[in-house]
């Protein structure tokens, strides 16, 4: 049997094809453009997900038994407003999870709406990549566009729509809209009523694992796929990679650096932080997890190598760092605001500490770390509400880095598990294919089983306390410089 895992990301899909006993037989990426047509704002076309998504499953399984493919599933950039109108037509670009645009409609739910109310409605306050806010941007400032709307759905939910029909999403991906009642998994009335949307609009919600339905036959035919293909609900890309990392079950840690750069925590029961910093949403194993959003990781990386410095030899920037945890130059990731912990759409990226010696290796280190120093702001969250974490997996373009793995290590002062397979949300997609036509009993069976760690990389205590000096420094920064934002 086979199993597809489509990867809906920010820069490109990347599709997987997968045994049933685990085993990746081929990975295609396709590119597609995104759009920012203010400063802060984030868009992208859903006619352009899918050409590339059809596109990128022919060419994935152009040389397999295609009677063997039995199932689809996906992990997708979360967040994203995609609308249709009565003709199934999409409305207006997607507004996408890094899009800072809503800082008045976010400020308005967090204040005049109230945080209070906010978490008892769904586990979550506004933040300005949530869809809810994005929801009442529309409505206020394309009123003509909100009026035609008559389905609201998440990205990877309109690839389902196109290959399926259904009208569907899941519980994962639904949390980050600010609409979900995470705690009893169903649309929060309240949320609804708030944002002048009907139950109607709104897909309806499976598990991550759940058949929705079978694939359309014109695109069966289209793609030479047998007619009884399953389509199987899938995750947002934090949960799908998740699966695909085998951070499933209880407390169990997932750093991800793609374009953006989350920590994951897993968790059997519900839960919700006291300051609602960290995000609290359904998990696609069947449970919750906990989880901190950078909006800039990776994207930090591929910013300063390519569009500065002018380079995509990542690997010699990289040989050249050679003093760890000594750095004077400090960097703020906020290069699209930032979501976790700070929940500030106008924050700006920085550097900071620059002095006449100072190197090109300094620089490209600083952004490392400072992505690093990023991912402990949320750690630091997590470990304040009693949150035991020893080790983390790791996943991401990012982790393709040994020496970013390292820093992490020693930044986080944590073991870091590498796996064989670095393609979390594609794997974790496929992995869910797998569990929704019936190879595998559970999502928490199939991913202990699949998932191997291949190495451990553990932090070095003398390592550890020069970066406890330098995060403890990198945290005074923000307070220090936040009054500069925005810019009047
Ligand atoms: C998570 C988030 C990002 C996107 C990236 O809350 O906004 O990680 O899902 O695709």
């Amino acid at each position: 049997m086979l199993y597809i895992g489509v990867d809906l990301g920010t820069s490109a899909v990347k599709l997987l094809l997968m045994q049933g006993d685990g085993k990746i037989v081929n990975v295609v990426s396709r590119e597609y453009p995104i759009s920012f047509p203010h400063p802060g704002w984030s868009e992208q076309k859903p006619e352009d997900w899918w050409a590339q998504t059809l596109g990128g499953l022919k060419e994935l399984t152009k040389d397999c038994d295609k009677e063997s493919i039995k199932g689809i599933s996906f992990g997708g950039q979360m967040h994203g407003l995609v609308v249709l109108d009565e003709n199934d037509q999409v409305i207006r670009p997607a507004i996408l999870w890094n899009d800072g645009r809503t800082g008045h409609e976010t400020d308005y739910l967090n204040n005049v709406i109230g945080k209070e109310h906010l978490s008892e409605f769904t586990a979550n306050i506004a933040f300005a990549g949530f869809t809810a806010p994005k929801l009442l941007w529309m409505k206020k400032n394309e009123p003509e566009n909100f009026d035609r709307i008559q389905k609201i759905m998440l990205p990877k939910d309109y690839i389902a729509y196109m290959l399926s029909g259904v009208h569907c999403t899941d519980v994962s991906d639904a949390s980050g809209m600010l609409l979900f009642d995470v705690k009893n998994k169903c649309w929060s009335k309240d949320m609804l009523e708030i944002c002048s949307v009907k139950e109607s609009q709104m897909a309806k919600v499976y598990e991550s694992f759940e058949v929705v339905g079978t694939i359309r036959p014109e695109i069966a035919k289209d793609l030479g796929f047998s007619l009884d293909v399953k389509i199987i609900a899938g995750a947002g890309d934090n949960a799908a990679a998740a699966i695909g990392t085998g951070t499933v079950g209880d407390g169990r840690c997932n750093i991800s650096l793609g374009t953006s750069g989350t920590i994951f925590i897993s968790s059997k029961t519900f839960c919700v932080d006291d300051q609602n910093a960290l995000h609290a949403f359904a998990h696609a194993d069947g449970y919750y997890h906990l989880m901190g959003c950078m909006l800039s990781a990776a994207s930090c990386n591929k910013w300063w190598m390519e569009d500065i410095i002018g380079t995509n030899d990542y690997g010699k920037e990289q040989a050249a760092i050679e003093k760890l945890g000594e750095n004077h130059v400090f960097f703020l990731p906020y290069l699209m605001g930032e979501r976790s912990p700070h929940n500030n759409p106008d924050a700006r990226g920085m550097f900071i500490g620059m002095t006449m010696d100072t190197t090109r290796a300094d620089m490209t280190q600083a952004v490392l770390e400072g992505v690093a120093f990023g991912i402990r702001d949320s750690f630091e969250v997590a470990k304040s509400q009693g949150i035991r974490i020893n080790s983390t997996k790791i996943c991401g373009g990012g982790a393709k880095s040994p020496l970013w793995k390292k820093i992490m290590a020693n930044v986080l002062g944590i073991d870091v598990e590498v796996i064989e397979s670095e393609e979390g949300p594609g794997y974790g997609g496929a992995i869910l294919a797998a569990v929704g036509c019936g190879e595998y009993q559970s999502v928490e069976e199939a991913a202990d089983r699949l998932v191997k760690v291949i190495d451990v990389i553990h932090p070095e205590p003398a390592l550890v306390e020069k970066y406890e000096k330098k995060y403890q420094y990198f945290k005074k920064l923000y307070p220090t410089v936040k009054a500069l934002w925005p810019e009047k």
